[in-house]
């Protein structure tokens, strides 16, 4: 439910509106299958669906919805922070960001903090990574 919420919010950050047939294609799932879950957030008063005008967001639908792009945007920042390649975040975003709870994003919040706060700290990280991966090179960790 989170995604779908997720995702009409970027659509209709980006396009101005969303369709059923956009959230179908963003999220890879059947065109009757998205119909159904609109109509139950229709029903539980996050969006209003109108067949021809498309999907609305209500207040409650876009504060949920703005909250959800800042969870994922903390998760992306986080996993760059830690030294993750580029080319993995945003799958690992989508992988955990429905599955921890918000206590652990806001400590999340709390170590991106820590690091940003004195450069020293992420250069001790990169230190840290560095020699791992000098063990890796060596073959003492490779699997
Ligand atoms: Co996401």
């Amino acid at each position: 439910m989170e995604d779908y919420i997720e995702s009409i919010y970027l659509l209709v950050q980006q396009k101005g509106y969303a369709r059923v047939s956009d959230i179908s294609d963003v999220l890879r799932i059947q065109r009757p299958a998205v119909s159904k879950m609109i109509q139950r957030l229709d029903q539980e008063k996050y969006l209003i669906y109108e067949k021809y005008r498309g999907i609305v967001l209500t207040k409650k639908g876009e504060k949920f919805g703005k909250r959800l792009l800042h969870r994922h945007k903390l998760l992306e920042r986080f996993l760059e922070t830690i030294g993750v390649h580029s080319e993995n975040i945003y799958s690992d975003v989508e992988g955990i960001e429905h599955h921890l709870s918000w206590d652990a994003i806001d400590r999340i919040d709390d170590l991106i903090q820590f690091f940003e706060e004195k450069e020293d700290r992420i250069k001790e990280l990169r230190d840290i990574q560095g020699k791992k991966n000098e063990h890796d090179h060596d073959g003492e960790i490779s699997f």
